[in-house]
Parts: structure tokens; C-alpha cells; sequence
């Protein structure tokens, strides 16, 4: 059975997570890179691709419907409990954003509080024409049959997901950029740091004078200089235990 890890106060007071596919790994959802990745089966440019869903939506359906039915089966793991747990543990004057990558949830269902979703969540469904003024729904069916309909305007209903060649929202992205510019200890969990901007954030991390630390499994395929620190391994090993340090 798991144990429950007691956190000291942190010594930090302006603190950014950033996390990626590989906190969930343990959790048994594949990554997108990497042996099994999701991009090996689903190719991004038919499945990933803002034009992609403009075309054929039942292939966008295809891909996050499916993740969906994964989602609903996936509880978090250590490390999704830890960052909850540290957080929680933390005194009123300290600063915490957990910035996270995934569309999952699985953060907040550990019970983490202050996140940012900046690809958004994929279990949650919108209408695909801005202009609609349906309002943001949760919705655990995966569409995979029929491509479901905007009830309002008629319109193809979408995932509430980041696709590639869309930008990240203008409220996520102005409060990572607020958090990253006083930032006092940075840390990047579970990501191959390929995507920007989020492969950008440990720059502006250590351009504030930020302690920057890596955990992920491997190290990354292009390095990134501005990580100081890097430990190696499973998430849901390696961050409770450097947690409990900090
Ligand atoms: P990736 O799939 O690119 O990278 C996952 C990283 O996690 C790799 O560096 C692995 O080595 C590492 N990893 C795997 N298992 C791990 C484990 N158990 N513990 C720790 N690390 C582990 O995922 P992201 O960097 O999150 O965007 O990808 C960024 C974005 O690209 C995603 O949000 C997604 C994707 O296209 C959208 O879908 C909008
Ligand atoms: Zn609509």
C-alpha cells in the first residue's frame, strides 16, 4: 500500500511546476513521443491538426474520444499525489502553479488546486465556431460513431483540447508568463520538452534566477541548458522523493 509522504514546509516561496505526459505514464496512459506514443499510431497531421478537425472531425473524434474511454478507467499515481500533498502542505504566503501539458484531469482528481490546463481538458466538449455562445460542457461520451452537433448554431462540437497550429488561450498563457517571471524553483516533470512554448518556460524559470530541476524518465533528446538539476526515472518514484527534499 502506498504510504503517505509527510512535506516539510519548502523553503521556496514562488513555485512552477510544468508536467507532461509522463507523470500520466504511470497512471497507464501512453505518452504521444517514444515506444507506443500516440503520435506512432495516430499520426499528428490527420489526427492532431487544427485542420485536421476542420476537415474531418470523426478523425479528431477518433483520437480524443478514444483517450477519453482511457481517462475514465486511469486514477493518478504518486506523482500526481505528491505535487497535491506538497501543495497542500504549503504556507499561505507561498506561491504554487502547477502548469500542466496533459488534457487529462488527473491533477485536480489527486486534488491538486492551483493549475493551469494549457492544451485544455479533454473531457470537457465545445462548439468549434467562436462565435457560438454555447457554454464549455463535461462530457464523458467518446463520439466515436457520429460526430456530435452544436445544438445552437449547427456547427461541429469539438474537444476542449489545444490542437496543433491553435494558440494557447490568452488567460492560461498570461498567467504562466506572470507566475514564470518571479519564480524562485522550477520544475519539469514527465516532459520531452519538444512543444513549445511550454519547451520554453525553464528559460524564463532561470532567466528569473529560478532553481530549474528535470525529472523525467530518460534525459531529453535535445537538452535543454537551462536545467540545472536532472533526476532520472519513474515520475511517481523520483518526485515524491525529491519533493520531501525541498
Ligand atoms: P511527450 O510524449 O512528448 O514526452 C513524454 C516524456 O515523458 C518523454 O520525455 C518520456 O521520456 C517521459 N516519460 C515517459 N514515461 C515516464 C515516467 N513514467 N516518468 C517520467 N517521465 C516519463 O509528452 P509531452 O512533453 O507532454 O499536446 O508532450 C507535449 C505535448 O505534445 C502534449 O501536451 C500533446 C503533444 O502533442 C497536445 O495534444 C495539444
Ligand atoms: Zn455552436
Amino acid at each position: 500500500m502506498r504510504q503517505n509522504m509527510l512535506f516539510n514546509k519548502s523553503r521556496y516561496s514562488r513555485i512552477v511546476i510544468l508536467t507532461g505526459a509522463g507523470v500520466s505514464a504511470g497512471s497507464g496512459l501512453r505518452t504521444y513521443r517514444g515506444p507506443n506514443g500516440v503520435w506512432e499510431e495516430y499520426e499528428v497531421a490527420k489526427f492532431g491538426h487544427a485542420e485536421a478537425l476542420a476537415n474531418r472531425p470523426e478523425e479528431t473524434w477518433r483520437l480524443f474520444g478514444g483517450r477519453r474511454e482511457l481517462i475514465l478507467a486511469a486514477k493518478p499515481n504518486a506523482a500526481h499525489l505528491a505535487l497535491a500533498e506538497w501543495e497542500a502542505a504549503l504556507a499561505p504566503h507561498q506561491e504554487f502553479l502547477l502548469v500542466t501539458q496533459n488534457v487529462d484531469g488527473l491533477h485536480q482528481c489527486a486534488g491538486s488546486k492551483n493549475v493551469v490546463e494549457i492544451h485544455g481538458n479533454v473531457m470537457f466538449t465545445r462548439c468549434s465556431n467562436a462565435s457560438c455562445d454555447l457554454e464549455l460542457y463535461r462530457d464523458e461520451q467518446s463520439h466515436l460513431n457520429k460526430v456530435p452537433i452544436c445544438p445552437k448554431c449547427g456547427s461541429v462540437l469539438r474537444p476542449n483540447v489545444v490542437l496543433f497550429g491553435e494558440e494557447i488561450p490568452v488567460l492560461p498563457s498570461w498567467t504562466v508568463k506572470r507566475a514564470l517571471r518571479d519564480c524562485d524553483l522550477f520544475i519539469a516533470v514527465g516532459t520531452s520538452g519538444l512543444v513549445t512554448p511550454a519547451a520554453n518556460y525553464v528559460r524564463g524559470a532561470e532567466y528569473a534566477g529560478a532553481r530549474t530541476i528535470l525529472v523525467n524518465l530518460e534525459p531529453m533528446a535535445q537538452p535543454n541548458p537551462a536545467f540545472k538539476e536532472q533526476y532520472l526515472g519513474p515520475a511517481d518514484e523520483v518526485l515524491p522523493e525529491l519533493l520531501a527534499k525541498l
